[in-house]
């Protein structure tokens, strides 16, 4: 057995590597393209905040803030932390840099890394890579519904078809107290048959109840009162703007009323957008468990951090998750194409010439492949070969004397002498015929 390497990966945590890069760039790609399309525009805050910036945006009741966070204290004595999402770094950035001054709302989209230490398993990471959009400025049900079909979108532009909307709504300060009192009540009476993490919620957060995914838990939860039916004026309201609105545009969605979601700050729409659901049970388990998308409204949040009394709504995307679930559903993405010359050398003072020449090459906007590790003609030509080159250029050390260069038709096998200076000319000229 292969003796295991002295320095691994941390746990939870992942090379991407070459191969997997087509991905990430694919993914990024129809992301930008789309949030562009929608007007929004990027925004890249620092990958550590203030640990308070969390405690306080993300919630300090939540399971990231109690549980998950990488926390550091620097020389300096500052309490920081990895981000373990954007939302709260991105409305920082609108408070501190006066972004309420600019014309409302303010769309910002960002992508990159963020950190959770949470139980390494499949779908679950603790560094991993969100596509999040924030609307700032803006209460109306429309903005709920944009975001949702945009993320809708970029899914379905990603071949991810048929992706699965649960939407909930979970009112706000003038309802919600009312239906947690209610929960209370309800969850109380049947205290003891509920798994430990229940127990805790019950006094801390009893509306992420709601969400356990414990079986003893579940029975309880399906008799449990519903948010739905106790929503003010207000909330009943913008739900059903929000609906009618995906009705509007041909969106299905499915009712959730245990759907609360694990960040304290959202007010309102609450949605999570899951994949498609495959045959095979294995597979289908995974994609039910881990939902592509999760977002909602957070109407409080923008005053909670020091700003005004600012409404805006928002959702991230799980790069990985949805790369899982297009490796699942075996989709495949066009490769790029190889380079169409390829570059051999015999001897240094060609291999001398040719970083002169590939310079060229560049320059000319002509992707060209070499091997600059390989002496023998005939190893660089098998290479030409497997990479499918329609010419190969040799540049031998008689060649290199001369000031001339070999160009091979890969195709036909038929070779000509040019000047060196005129390879890169006659290279485009035969690559347009
Ligand atoms: P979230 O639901 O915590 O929301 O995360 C959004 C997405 O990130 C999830 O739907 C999932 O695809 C992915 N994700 C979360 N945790 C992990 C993990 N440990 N490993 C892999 N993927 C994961 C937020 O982060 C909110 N900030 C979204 C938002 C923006 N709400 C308003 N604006």
């Amino acid at each position: 057995m292969a003796r295991k390497p002295k320095f691994q990966k941390p746990a939870g945590m992942h090379d991407i590597l070459p191969g997997e890069q087509k991905y990430f760039q694919k993914i990024y790609n129809v992301c930008e393209n789309i949030s562009n399309f929608y007007g929004f525009k990027r925004i890249d805050t620092p990958i550590l905040e203030e640990t308070e910036l969390f405690s306080k945006g993300t919630g300090l009741t939540t399971d990231i803030v109690q549980k998950q966070m990488y926390n550091l204290k620097t020389k300096g004595g500052d309490y920081l932390t990895l981000r373990p999402e954007f939302t709260p770094g991105v409305i920082r950035a609108y408070i501190e840099h006066g972004m309420k001054n600019l014309s409302q709302p303010v769309k910002l989209y960002s992508m990159g890394p963020v950190f959770r230490y949470e139980k390494a398993q499949a779908g679950r990471y603790r560094q991993f890579h969100q596509f999040n959009l924030e609307v700032i400025g803006e209460g109306s049900p429309m903005i709920d519904t944009q975001i949702i079909q945009i993320f809708y979108n970029i899914l379905t532009e990603l071949k991810l078809k048929n992706p699965i909307i649960e939407i909930n709504s979970i009112g706000d300060s003038q309802c919600r107290p009312y239906y947690k009192k209610l929960l209370v009540n309800y969850f109380k009476s049947r205290e003891s048959a509920l798994c430990v993490d229940c127990r805790r919620r019950l006094r801390e957060n009893p509306l992420r109840i709601l969400d356990c995914k414990e079986e003893k838990c579940q029975r309880i939860i399906s008799q449990a009162p519903q948010i739905i039916d106790h929503l003010c004026e207000e909330c009943h309201h913008h739900f059903k703007s929000v609906l009618e609105f995906l009705d509007e545009i041909e969106l299905p969605y499915h009712l959730n009323p245990y759907l609360v979601r694990g960040l304290d700050y959202y007010t309102k729409t609450a949605f999570e957008i899951f994949s498609e659901l495959p045959q095979k049970t294995e597979e289908k388990e995974f994609l039910a468990k881990n939902a592509l998308v999760g977002g909602g409204r957070y109407d409080n949040l923008v005053k909670l951090l020091g700003g005004d009394d600012i409404k805006a709504a928002g959702a991230a995307m799980g790069v990985e998750r949805v790369i899982e679930a297009i490796k699942i559903k075996g989709i495949k993405f066009p490769k790029s194409p190889n380079p169409s010359v390829f570059l051999a050398q015999l001897g240094n003072l060609a291999k001398r010439k040719t970083l002169k020449l590939l310079d060229e090459f560049r320059k000319a906007k002509i992707q060209v492949a070499e091997s600059f590790g390989k002496d023998s003609l005939k190893a660089q030509l098998k290479l030409a070969d497997k990479i499918g080159a329609r010419y190969t250029l040799i540049l031998g050390q008689k060649e290199a004397l001369e000031g001339t260069i070999i160009i091979r038709d890969m195709k036909f096998g038929k070779q000509d002498t040019l000047k060196l200076e005129k390879a890169v000319k006659e290279v485009k000229k035969r690559l347009k015929k």
